[in-house]
């Protein structure tokens, strides 16, 4: 989703700003522009397209200033075009803006302003916002800081924003209401971003705005961050343990591929700390530090959107079945506007790999307001929901770049394995014997994941003889039904393959109605308590003329002989099988994406960040 990056130093600013566009590409986005102040006047270039194309663009244009912001747009407000990109002028261009979000009273402020005398030369909300502040600042002859206060007062919606003056070299002033914007303090330099991402190759030291919170950056000054009622607030600097290694491709020709190869590492660094085999233990002290509310909640409430929302199913199916606690899982933007019931002591886990999810935030909010006791489960440290939450668990698989989420959700269903546990050890709903097999399988996941990488070839062969099916169906039952959503949704969003994932059982009311042999299907069918089950449907499709591809257990012969192809992996736990067995069907959406000539990591009309609701 939209990014923004801005900069006020001594360096000179449109190499850091073009490079920290770079860096938020992952974001999803489809035009970029720049801002820079040089000899009193704001220079704005923006194009339409990616941010190589705005670099041709600037080519042979003045990009001198040591101030400027920059962003990438993803559309809300009309189209993607030169004239919705943002930096948006002021109708004397003497202030720029950019804008993550959505101003949701645009069109009144808009027809006011517009009755002022003020012109508008885009469709966006965006430049709403500018004039406004250019209009408070004229009439009210205050400075940028106290006309951008007193605008934000009079706007309903969500927003990350840098504005500069062109009158005013040495200042920059930002905002943010439920949309991500964070600083990093240099030596006599600040920067903004929507993330850390372009931040951390300069400094790391950084401070997360809060909602409503507006700061006021000058290179020689301290930082200064007031909210909109003009109480001074606090400044909390963290630190950041990242690297810019991190951050790149590390010889792959994806981050998608890198990410999917990363797993065996990243679910290491996910449970080190907190199982310990030897002394017979899982240690999560989200839970330990509040055993209280969350031992005796009578019910459990997950919110999530997309990936997260299928590691949340799987997370019920761990929960149910080891802590016999009731679990219900909501897609968060369904549950926010539909009036919930939730009781005091209920409590409510909010799973999310960016934890900026608006719709996941507000759930979140809403679950906060009636008194449920909220966990989150995320990835990004410092993000909005961790700080929303009451306590929570960070999945730490290191920054996921490819929008398609792949590590993230290994990491998400490995943490809900190691919860689930910690709860059952205290209520002791779970058997003795249980819990040492799966601490067992939890300690060799990452040498499984490594034996599951090898398959990469053959999934590769096999990717060339669907790469142009034009739908697909998964199933799975049990703990991999979700696995079969989230199978289909990566094929879906990086090869644009109309796919559905669907419980084996359920295809016979429905789907099977499209079963022939153009329309493949993807089985999970590892050995499990319900293993004849999935066999008895794998028939059902064979007797239609369906095509198989069949992943199976190490030595399993029934459906092998069946499937038209079958793709082994080693035996897990049941409860586990998820983590294993979804690199195969991240591997194999990601070769047909690449047969078809996709932009895996970028693909059209998605966001990484979906911080608009
Ligand atoms: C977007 C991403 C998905 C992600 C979803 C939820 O749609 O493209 O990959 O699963 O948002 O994001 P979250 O950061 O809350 O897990």
């Amino acid at each position: 989703m939209c990014g923004i990056v801005a900069y006020i130093g001594h360096r000179e600013a449109y190499p850091i700003l073009i490079k920290g566009l770079h860096r938020l590409e992952y974001r999803g986005y489809d035009s970029a522009g720049i801002a820079l102040i040089d000899d009193n006047e704001i220079n704005v270039y923006k194009t339409k397209g990616k941010v190589r194309d705005l670099e041709h663009f600037t080519e042979s244009k003045n990009i001198n200033g040591k101030i400027g912001i920059a962003h990438t747009r993803w559309a809300t407000h009309g189209e993607p075009n030169n004239a919705n990109a943002h930096p948006h002028y002021s109708e004397t261009a003497s202030l720029a803006l950019v804008h993550n979000g959505i101003i949701e009273n645009y069109t009144l402020l808009k027809k006011a302003l517009q009755e002022h005398g003020y012109n508008f030369k885009s469709d966006t909300d965006t430049e709403v916002l500018v004039q406004l502040i250019e209009y408070i600042k004229t009439s009210n002859n205050c400075s940028l800081f106290e006309a951008v206060q007193s605008a934000l007062k009079q706007v309903i919606g969500a927003y990350a924003i840098a504005v500069i003056d062109k009158n005013n070299k040495e200042e920059i002033v930002a905002a943010r209401k439920s949309s991500p914007l964070v600083v990093g303090l240099g030596k006599e330099e600040y920067f903004v971003a929507s993330d850390v991402t372009p931040i951390i190759e300069y400094t790391n030291k950084v401070v997360y705005l809060n909602d409503e919170e507006v700061v006021l950056l000058r290179p020689k000054e301290q930082i200064n961050i007031v909210n909109l009622n003009n109480t001074i607030t606090k400044v909390d600097v963290k630190s950041l343990n990242m690297s810019i290694s991190q951050l790149e491709k590390g010889g792959y020709p994806h981050f998608m591929l890198k990410e999917i190869n990363e797993q065996p590492k990243t679910i290491i660094d996910c449970i080190r700390g907190r199982i310990n085999v030897e002394a017979t233990n899982v240690i999560l002290s989200g839970v330990i530090d509040h055993k209280d509310k969350i031992l005796n909640a009578g019910r459990i409430i997950i919110v999530a959107c997309g990936t997260s929302w299928h590691a949340a199913l799987i997370g019920k199916h761990l929960i149910e079945e080891f802590c016999k606690i009731p679990v219900e899982v909501e897609y968060a933007s369904e549950f926010r506007y539909r009036n919930p019931v939730i009781n005091k002591g209920d409590l409510m886990i909010a799973i999310s790999q960016s934890g900026e999810t608006a719709d996941t935030l507000a759930a979140v909010q809403l679950g906060k307001e009636k008194g449920a006791f909220i966990y989150g489960i995320c990835n990004v440290v410092g993000s909005s929901i961790p700080r929303a939450t009451h306590t929570g668990t960070y999945i730490h698989v290191g920054p996921e770049i490819g929008v398609a989420s792949t590590k993230a959700f290994t990491g998400q269903v490995t943490v809900l394995t190691m919860l689930a546990m910690t709860i059952a050890k205290e209520k002791k709903s779970i058997a003795k014997e249980r819990f040492l097999s799966i601490l067992k399988s939890l300690k060799s996941l990452p040498e499984l994941m490594e034996e599951v990488l090898m398959l990469d070839e053959r999934i590769k062969d096999l990717s060339k003889i669907f790469t142009y099916a034009h739908n697909f169906l998964y199933l799975g039952r049990g703990y991999n039904y979700p696995l079969a959503l989230e199978g289909a949704l990566k094929l879906k969003e990086i090869s644009y393959i109309h796919a559905e994932g669907y419980p084996a059982a359920e295809m016979k009311h429905g789907p099977i109605a499209l079963i022939d042999n153009e329309m493949p299907t993807f089985v999970i069918a590892t050995t499990d308590s319900i293993y004849e089950k999935t066999v008895s449907n794998i028939q059902e499709i064979k007797a239609r003329g369906g095509k198989v591809i069949a992943l199976v257990t190490k030595g399993d012969k029934i459906v092998s002989s069946m499937a038209d192809f079958s793709l082994e992996i080693p035996d897990v736990d049941e409860c586990l099988s998820p983590v294993v067995a979804c690199i195969p069907l991240q591997l194999f959406a990601y070769h047909i994406a690449i047969n078809k000539g996709r932009n895996v990591d970028q693909p059209r009309n998605l966001a990484k960040s979906v911080t608009v609701e």
